[in-house]
């Protein structure tokens, strides 16, 4: 398969989410309440302390910065960084509501850091990194810019069969289009499911590994109407398959996705797996 240019995918990823930007803003409060989780473990795994600098990269309507920067006190600055200009406005008033002060948010491109080496104490990222065009060299950009002894802590998605909530639109969708088998060395969602994948980059970037966990979760909505209305508006990567179908198409594969969401029926919703991969690894410190 022929390879994509690193800047068509960057183009492409800052038209994507800039574009779901408000869709993620309106469905803030469930992402939070799904997702908060992983925030935290990403806040444990980076070791964060009051009056800690942190650096948070793709940190889209604003985690985990935002936890961060709770984390680091008001001693401590975090700085969450994006591609899309849209997702950062929607994370400015979302400091600006919580009253988070110590973030700020800034344009950028993670692939490489506006930053003098050794000048952050942790760096973070939750669902970014399998986007980047070139995950080895910003892994090295990562070693850079850490402090001898910071950490780093990211949450990229697990195995697509055992993350229903993404797996049912992708098997619907293959029913109705020819989709080419994922290339595992281009950027997607799953492109750093595989256990080893991002820890072996951080470990020859010159970290020192710590961990390479799954941690499993349930993301949870009130219905499976619920759960496919915030799919079609925020999922920016499943919205060009979408795109390709017919609206009798469109219908017939709603329904199915809808059908397949009500199996996991939860109380009076429904509760869908999510396994994420969590991996953390630390700049050594000179001998
Ligand atoms: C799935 S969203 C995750 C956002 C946020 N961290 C969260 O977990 O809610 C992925 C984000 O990565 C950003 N992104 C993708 N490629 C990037 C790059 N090369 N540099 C900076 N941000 C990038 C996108 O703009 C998008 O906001």
């Amino acid at each position: 398969m022929a390879a994509v240019k690193p800047q068509d995918v960057i183009d492409t990823q800052r038209q994507d989410w800039n574009r779901v930007a408000p869709a993620w803003e309106k469905w803030d409060d469930r992402l939070d309440q799904n997702m908060a989780f992983v925030n935290h473990r990403l806040v444990a795994e980076g070791r964060l302390r009051a009056g800690q600098r942190v650096l948070d990269l793709g940190s889209g309507t604003g985690y985990p910065a935002l936890l961060a920067a709770q984390a680091v006190c008001d001693s401590g600055r975090v700085l969450g960084l994006d591609l899309a200009e849209q997702m950062l406005h929607a994370a400015r008033r979302k400091a600006e509501r919580v009253g988070v002060s110590n973030v700020r948010f800034q344009t950028a491109d993670v692939t490489s850091l506006p930053f003098d080496d050794a000048s952050y104490d942790a760096v973070l990222s939750r669902f970014c990194l399998m986007f980047l065009p070139d995950i080895p060299r910003t892994m090295r950009e990562v070693v850079r810019v850490l402090k001898p002894g910071g950490y780093f802590a990211a949450a990229v998605w697990s195995a697509v069969e055992r993350n229903p909530f993404i797996s049912i639109p992708l098997a619907v969708l293959k029913t109705f289009l020819t989709l080419p088998p994922p290339d595992p060395d281009q950027p997607g969602i799953f492109r750093l499911a595989k256990p080893g994948e991002l820890y072996g980059m951080a470990q020859r970037a010159g970290l020192t590994g710590l961990a390479d966990d799954e941690m499993t979760g349930e993301s949870y909505y009130e219905s499976a109407e619920e759960y496919l209305a915030s799919l079609l508006d925020m999922a920016a990567p499943l919205q060009p398959l979408f795109a390709k179908l017919s609206p009798k198409q469109r219908r017939d594969a709603e329904a199915q996705i809808t059908e397949a969401a009500n199996r996991y029926k939860q109380g009076k919703g429904v509760a869908l797996p999510m396994a994420i991969r969590i991996v953390s690894a630390r700049k050594p410190l000179p001998a």
